[in-house]
């Protein structure tokens, strides 16, 4: 190195190595927050619009540059027609409202999950953020609709098999690398951490694929009232894990 360069600054390893580069998330417990104080379960779902503002806010201050968060599930689909609406429009104010700061903000926009049962005013309104964004890298916000993961993983081994019927593709080259590259997280990094809020300690058909290395944090905190503290928590604990992806601490 050239003497009059600076001295370059060392930061610990740990810190490095143990900040997530992606989060994933379960937003749990609008409900049980709106019914708590005696609200609708909309209410919940606005106070979780919220938390999530402030989480990705978060995230990008703390230099996590992955968020995934699971928004509506294909389970979802069996709630009351009335909170379907609800959440749905939820997400079209979201979207209308953020999409301009979050493309100021270098957030690039994912949307995974079987889009084709969402209207198509949203649909053209998801497609439409997605390409608005495509080119920005500061941040990489995805966000799961109409989402099941076995689901996401058999439509993958479909397109797969399809290829081989055509004579496109040799079994042989399915790999796991193929798969990863194929399911609709491809060009996303696994998950590091994910959370769950609400108290349940489930995946509830959630990255299964995506997270057969992915570390687990469990918050009692209702997804509503989820803040930097809870962030904080949740990060520091993952920072004190050791990944040993199979192998042994030797
Ligand atoms: C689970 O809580 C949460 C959901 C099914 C919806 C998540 C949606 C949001 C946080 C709204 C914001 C999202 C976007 C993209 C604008 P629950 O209703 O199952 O809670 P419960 O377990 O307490 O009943």
């Amino acid at each position: 190195m050239n003497s009059s360069e600076p001295t370059p600054l060392i930061y610990p390893s740990s810190a490095i190595r143990h900040l997530p580069t992606h989060l994933a998330i379960i937003m749990d417990g609008n409900g049980r927050w709106a019914k708590s104080r005696g609200l609708p379960r909309t209410a919940g779902h606005k106070k979780g619009a919220d938390a999530l503002r402030r989480t990705l806010d978060n995230c990008s201050k703390a230099g996590i540059n992955y968020l995934t968060i699971y928004a509506f599930s294909s389970e979802n689909w069996k709630r009351p027609s009335d909170e379907i609406s609800d959440l749905m429009q939820l997400l079209q104010h979201y979207l209308h409202n953020e999409l301009e700061t979050l493309h100021e903000k270098g957030v690039r926009l994912r949307f995974i999950g079987d889009l084709s049962k969402l209207s198509k005013e949203i649909y053209g309104q998801l497609e439409h953020a997605k390409h608005l964004t495509e080119r920005n890298k500061d941040f990489h916000l995805t966000i799961a609709l109409s989402y099941g993961s076995r689901q996401e993983i058999v439509h993958t081994a479909q397109k797969l098999a399809q290829l081989v019927k055509d004579g496109k593709l040799e079994t042989s080259q399915i790999t796991e690398e193929l798969f990863s590259q194929s399911l609709d997280t491809a060009g996303l990094p696994e998950p590091d951490l994910l959370i769950r809020t609400g108290g349940e300690t489930r995946l509830s058909n959630f990255l299964l694929w995506q997270s057969a290395y992915t570390e687990f944090y469990f918050s009692q905190t209702l997804w509503p009232d989820f803040d930097k503290a809870d962030l904080d928590s949740a990060i520091n604990d993952y920072a004190k894990r050791e990944r040993r992806y199979g192998t042994s601490s030797e």
